[in-house]
């Protein structure tokens, strides 16, 4: 009797298993280590202008920033939110395959990385390819080394393709996109404990779990402290004329 031809497999089908521990680990390093660094250069703004730029520099400084940015930031993400929408799309929810998750927690994950993702395009638009998009000037410009002028103005003037959109507005959108981020990433530690076997017992996975919520809710805090201060620092822009509209005068 002939036997029925082996039925071929699909790259993710054969490579499912690592995929999905590449797909856990980029959360933590390098994504995760980027937001804590991203959001600690951020609440240097709270100790003023001249400061933020310093440490601002110092990052632009660094050897092979392209090359950082590219595969320590941009593909790392781009992986893991694809392959996140694709897990999130093809897993079926049931508390027997995902004994550690709860209900909420599973959903609210998924729902976070959604709005995270969303609002990430939007924030690299806006401060990354701004230029591109024709929504202001490049901030990785040398010739603009007032980078607390640029990074207020990114936050509390929006002219999209003509339309003014309210400073509330888009801070709304930033504590939303903010929270998003700390909670996915804070809940990603959890988990990943987990399923990488470090955290095996109630008792440590309620240790890691306050941990974890402490580096979401500190990482959540340094990002509204440097909100804020960006919305109430009054600040006029030592960039060129050039950078006409980050010439900003808060009340
Ligand atoms: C307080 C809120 C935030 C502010 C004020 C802020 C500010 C900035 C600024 C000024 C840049 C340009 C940096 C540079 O080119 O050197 C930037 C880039 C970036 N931000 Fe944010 N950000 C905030 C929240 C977030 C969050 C929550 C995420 C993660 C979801 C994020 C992810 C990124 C990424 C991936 C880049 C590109 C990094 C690079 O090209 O080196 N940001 N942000």
């Amino acid at each position: 009797m002939e036997s029925a031809p082996a039925q071929t497999k699909t790259f993710e089908q054969k490579h499912h298993y690592l995929l999905k521990k590449l797909h856990s680990l980029s959360g933590i390093v390098p994504i995760g280590a980027f937001l804590i660094e991203h959001m600690l250069t951020n609440s240097m703004t709270v100790f003023g202008p001249e400061r933020f730029n310093k440490t601002v520099s110092a990052l632009h400084d660094l050897p092979w920033l392209m090359g950082l940015e590219i595969f320590g930031i941009f593909l790392p993400i781009a992986f893991h939110a694809l392959y996140g929408i694709r897990i999130a799309m093809t897993a079926d929810y049931n508390t027997a395959q995902y004994p550690y998750l709860d209900n909420r927690r599973y959903m609210l994950q998924r729902v976070t990385g959604y709005i995270a993702f969303v609002f990430l395009l939007i924030h690299l638009a806006k401060f990354r390819f701004a230029h591109i998009m024709g929504w202001g000037p490049e901030f990785m410009s040398h010739e603009l080394p007032d980078k607390f002028a640029l990074t207020q103005n990114g936050i509390m003037h929006w002219n999209v393709w003509g339309i003014v959109i309210p400073a509330p507005a888009t801070i709304t959108l930033y504590v939303i996109g903010l929270w998003a981020a700390c909670y996915h990433f804070a809940n990603g530690i959890w988990s990943f404990c987990i399923s990488w076997g470090i955290t095996v017992g109630t008792k440590a996975q309620r240790r890691v779990g306050i941990g974890a919520a402490a580096v979401g809710i500190t990482l959540f805090a340094w990002g509204c402290l440097a909100l804020y201060s960006l919305a109430t620092t009054e600040h006029t822009s030592s960039n060129p004329p050039a950078d006409k509209a980050a010439t900003v005068t808060l009340k």
